[in-house]
C-alpha cells in the first residue's frame, strides 16, 4: 500500500505493553473532559471512523472523541499536546484523499456535534457556523432570505464545512463562485497547544500575513476549525442548463476551452465521457445521449436577459467545436435532472466496478483532449478502465480508475495509473490537486509538484503552528525519506522534471 502514511503500524502493535499504556492514560484522561459517551475506543465502534471517503486505505485510530464545543476542542488539544499523542480531526469523513485517515496511534477528533448555527445575518451576508454543519444546511437555513453559501461539493448533503475548510473543496460552481478560500470570511483555529486564533474579519482587506488563506485547504496540519464565518450570496434569479454531445472526446475538451477564451465564465462547465453517462443512465437515468463520447453540461446563471444572451454565445462556440446535439433543460426539473446526475457520477461509478480510484488534478484547458488522450493510451497500458468526469471549466479533473481489489496487484496498477495522471498534470503546467487535497492519496506525488526548498518551508510553517508535529502527521507535506523512497520507485528524483516514459505534449 504505497499511499499509506509513514507512520502505519501492524495490528499487532495492539499488543504492544507501551501501546497499551498510553491508550489506557489517554482514555483515562479523556474521562476527565468527556461523558464517556462521547468517548469511542472498543474495537467494533472505532471500525466505523477506519477510513473517510478514499476506503481502500482501512486503520483504526487509538481512540475516537467527539466533542460539543470550542472549550472541549480546546481541551482535548492540550491534553495531546501533554501526552505526546498525534490528534487527527474528521468532520463527516466524505474527503476522498484520506485527509481523515486515522493515526494507528494517535485521537480521532470528531466534530459532528458542532452542529449548530451561531448567527445568520441576511443583511451583511454573512453566517458564522460551527465546523460539523452540513455544507447544504447553510444554504436551506438562508434560503428564506434569498442568499445562499456557493461552494457545493458533490457530498454537500453529507460533508461539513469544517471539512470543506481543511480541504478547501469545490463544487461545480466554483469556476464562477470560487473555491471555499473565496467564500469563508473568518476562522477560529485551535492550535495543538490550546491557543484559539482568530482568523480573518469582515474588512475586505487584511493587515499582515494572511493566516486565513493559510489555514483553508491546510488539511488539519495547523489546528481544528471550532467556527467558521461564510460568505452568503444572493440567489440568482434564473439559472439554466445546457447539454451538448460530441463524437469526439478531445473536440468536448477544445470547445471547454473555447467558451473561456470567448470571455464567458458560465456557472458550471462540467465533461463527462462515454464511461461516466452510461454508469449515471443506469444508476438514476438523468436522460443523457446515449451515443455520445462526452458530453458538456454548461450552465448560465444572472438576470434573464444576461442568460439568454450567453446561452445563445454558447451554444454558437459548442456549435463551431462539433458538438453534436444541444439540449437547454426545458424546465427546471430537467435542469435538477442533469444535475443529479452528474452529482451521482461517483456513485454510480461505483456500481460499474467493483472499486474505483478517483483522481483529482488539475491541468490549464488548453491541454484537456491532450490529456484525455493521454489517459485512454494508459489505459490499455495499465489494463484498467477510466471513466472521466471533470470540471472542465476549472481544469479540475476526476478520472475515476476502476478496478478489482480482490484481484492481486490490481490497486497497485491503479495506484501508478493515478500517479502517472498526477506527473502528467504537472508536466503540462498544471497541479495534482484541484479540490480534494493531497491528504495520504497524493503524498507521493508533492515531490514531484514541488522541489525541496518549497517542500521545507512547509515543513517549517507547520513547526511554527505545531512545534512537536502532533497535527494530522505524515499528511499533505511528504519527508524527505518519502521523497526519495517515491524517486527511487517512479525513476527519478523528487524535484519537478519531465519524465522520460510520458508523452510529450
Ligand atoms: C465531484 C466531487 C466528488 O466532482 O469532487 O463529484
Ligand atoms: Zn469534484
Amino acid at each position: 500500500m504505497s499511499a499509506a502514511p509513514e507512520h502505519d503500524l501492524p495490528a499487532a502493535a495492539l499488543a504492544d505493553t507501551v501501546f497499551v499504556a498510553r491508550r489506557r492514560e489517554l482514555l483515562a484522561e479523556l474521562a476527565r473532559i468527556l461523558p464517556a459517551t462521547r468517548v469511542i475506543s472498543e474495537p467494533e465502534m472505532l471500525r466505523v471512523y477506519e477510513c473517510d471517503g478514499l476506503s481502500a486505505y482501512r486503520q483504526a485510530p487509538l481512540a475516537v472523541a467527539l466533542p460539543d464545543s470550542e472549550a472541549e476542542v480546546v481541551a482535548i488539544l492540550k491534553l495531546c499536546r501533554r501526552l505526546g499523542v498525534p490528534v487527527v480531526a474528521r468532520g463527516a469523513g466524505t474527503g476522498l484523499s484520506g485527509g481523515a485517515y486515522p493515526h494507528a496511534q494517535g485521537l480521532l477528533l470528531v466534530t459532528a456535534r458542532m452542529n449548530r448555527m451561531l448567527e445568520i445575518n441576511a443583511e451583511a451576508r454573512y453566517a458564522i457556523v460551527e465546523p460539523g454543519v452540513r455544507n447544504l444546511a447553510i444554504s436551506e437555513a438562508v434560503a428564506a432570505h434569498g442568499l445562499y453559501y456557493a461552494p457545493d461539493p458533490s457530498s454537500q448533503l453529507a460533508c461539513s464545512i469544517g471539512g470543506n475548510v481543511a480541504e478547501n473543496a469545490g463544487g461545480i460552481h466554483c469556476l464562477k463562485y470560487g473555491l471555499t478560500v473565496h467564500n469563508v470570511l473568518a476562522l477560529r483555529l485551535v492550535t495543538i497547544d490550546g491557543e484559539v486564533l482568530e482568523l480573518g474579519h469582515m474588512a475586505p482587506e487584511s493587515a499582515g500575513l494572511d493566516l486565513l488563506a493559510l489555514a483553508i485547504g491546510s488539511e488539519g496540519l495547523l489546528g481544528v476549525v471550532t467556527e467558521v464565518t461564510v460568505r452568503l450570496l444572493p440567489r440568482p434569479p434564473l439559472a439554466r442548463c445546457l447539454l451538448a454531445a460530441f463524437a469526439d472526446l478531445a473536440a468536448a475538451g477544445e470547445a471547454v476551452a473555447a467558451i473561456i477564451a470567448a470571455g464567458v465564465i458560465p456557472a458550471g462547465l462540467e465533461l463527462m465521457d462515454r464511461g461516466a453517462t452510461e454508469a449515471v443512465e443506469r444508476y438514476i437515468g438523468a436522460g443523457y445521449p446515449a451515443d455520445a463520447a462526452a458530453i458538456l453540461l454548461v450552465e448560465s446563471d444572472g438576470d434573464a436577459h444576461t442568460v439568454a444572451a450567453e446561452i445563445e454565445q454558447v451554444c454558437a462556440i459548442l456549435t463551431a467545436h462539433g458538438a453534436t446535439e444541444l439540449r437547454l433543460a426545458a424546465d427546471e426539473a430537467e435542469r435538477q435532472r442533469f444535475w443529479a446526475g452528474r452529482k451521482a457520477a461517483f456513485p454510480a461509478t461505483g456500481t460499474i466496478a467493483p472499486d474505483y480510484y478517483c483522481m483529482d488534478g488539475t491541468i490549464p484547458r488548453r491541454h484537456l483532449g491532450d490529456m484525455l488522450t493521454a489517459i485512454a493510451a494508459m489505459q490499455a497500458r495499465f489494463g484498467l478502465r477510466c471513466v472521466n468526469v471533470f470540471h472542465a471549466g476549472d481544469g479540475n479533473l476526476h478520472p475515476l480508475i476502476l478496478y478489482d481489489a480482490n484481484e492481486s496487484g490490481a490497486l497497485e496498477r491503479a495506484e501508478a495509473f493515478g500517479a502517472e495522471i498526477l506527473e502528467l498534470t504537472v508536466r503540462l503546467g498544471g497541479s495534482i490537486t484541484g479540490e480534494h487535497g493531497v491528504g495520504i492519496e497524493k503524498i507521493g506525488q508533492m515531490c514531484v509538484q514541488f522541489g525541496e526548498a518549497e517542500r521545507h518551508a512547509m515543513h517549517r510553517l507547520k513547526a511554527a503552528f505545531d512545534p512537536p508535529g502532533l497535527l494530522n502527521p505524515g499528511k499533505a507535506i511528504p519527508s524527505l525519506h518519502r521523497c526519495a523512497e517515491y524517486g527511487s520507485r517512479h525513476g527519478h528524483h523528487g524535484t519537478p522534471q519531465p519524465f522520460a516514459e510520458l508523452p510529450r505534449f
